[in-house]
């Protein structure tokens, strides 16, 4: 992604592995400065992810990649790496697919770090290809709704639901982004705006509140969210507030569409309905910008993530093409690789 440092432009990518050293770009710095976070051993990664300097489930998934490898070049006991970052963050799937892809190279004799950077090279060419299915549904003059951080930022680099905007914007195609703020954590605000500016995309950001607005009085033509681990059966987790934004945009007739790589899909899992829902601090809802802005008696619930029902979801763009949310369930992986009808307003 393109960077600016003291108004020079740079290409960076959301995490690398430079010298034995697990670099990132640490997130919760943005939008006011670069700064990169050196993660000098897998505690050190556990804590990144834990702490969201990195964060987004493929952005984590390639994270604990280069952890693990990390491991490997220290020679420490890889089984003790895995168990520490598998208790990192329970939602996102790539978290795991990467962790038992790393071990399953390791008891194969293959070399970590090799394996871990192909893991990271894979997952930007992933992007790159579910930008160039989604981007079919952006035409000149489509005005899009996302939610959260599903950029280059959560990927390795390119993004998920950002890449058909990022492909849409390099084939000269005009278009408009709605981003909705997203309470508590201001990912679309901080992060995605960010990189819509830095890419040159035409955006707003709005509260959380009002997307139901703009569904409402069609001022939306598209919703493009990512997500952090999908079902077999099409249901999909992704950060809080997203079903709401599902169930109005389907009352409105707008199509709504899930980007993610097929690591993030859970071969394993029936329905969303076991889907483990991360629950983070209720100091995250009280304070904003390190002022309390509640009564210091006020209790407060903070689920990180909600699950959105397959009915909701038009299609899920992945690397292999536009699938309904009904062909996953043959496969996850494996996905087919023949295309569903794509549909755009
Ligand atoms: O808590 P986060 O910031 O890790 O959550 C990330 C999300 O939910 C993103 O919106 C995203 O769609 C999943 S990662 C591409």
């Amino acid at each position: 992604m393109r960077v600016t440092i003291d108004g020079v432009p740079r290409e960076m990518r959301t995490v690398w592995f430079d010298d034995g050293i697990v670099k990132l770009i640490d997130q919760r710095y943005l939008p006011f400065e670069v700064r990169v976070y050196e993660a000098k051993t897998y505690e050190d990664v556990a804590v990144a992810i834990e702490d969201m300097v990195v964060r987004g489930s493929p952005a984590i998934g390639a994270t604990a990649a280069y952890g693990m490898a990390q491991a490997a070049h220290q020679g420490l006991d890889l089984k003790a790496a895995a168990d520490r970052l598998r208790k990192t963050r329970p939602t996102g799937h790539d978290l795991f697919f990467a962790i038992d892809s790393m071990m399953k190279a390791a008891s194969g004799g293959d070399d970590l770090v090799e394996v871990a950077e192909r893991y990271a090279q894979d997952n930007i060419e992933q992007c790159r290809r579910i930008g160039e299915h989604g981007a079919k549904l952006i035409r000149n003059g489509t005005r899009i709704l996302t939610h959260c951080n599903a950029g280059a930022l959560a990927a390795v680099d390119y993004g998920t639901a950002t890449a058909p905007m990022r492909v849409a914007h390099e084939n000269g195609r005009r278009f408009f982004v709605y981003v909705d703020e997203t309470r508590p954590r201001l990912q679309g605000a901080r992060l995605t705006a960010w990189e819509l500016l830095e890419a040159g995309i035409e955006h707003a950001i709005i509260t959380d509140g009002a997307a139901g607005h703009f569904l409402g009085h069609g001022e939306i033509d598209l919703v493009l969210v990512g997500a952090d681990r999908i079902a077999v059966n099409g249901d999909t987790a992704n950060k809080i507030g997203t079903y709401a934004k599902a169930v109005v945009a389907k009352e409105n007739g707008v199509p709504f569409y899930v980007a993610a790589p097929t690591s993030t899909i859970d071969v394993d899992l029936a329905s969303g309905a076991k889907i483990p829902i991360e629950e983070r601090s209720p100091q995250e809802v009280l304070h904003l910008d390190g002022q309390v802005i509640a009564p210091k008696e006020s209790p407060a619930r903070n689920p990180a993530f909600d699950v959105t029902p397959a009915k909701y979801i038009t299609g899920i763009i992945t690397e292999r093409g536009i699938l309904k949310p009904s062909q996953l369930r043959s496969s996850g992986k494996a996905a087919p690789k023949k295309k569903a009808r794509t549909k755009s307003r």
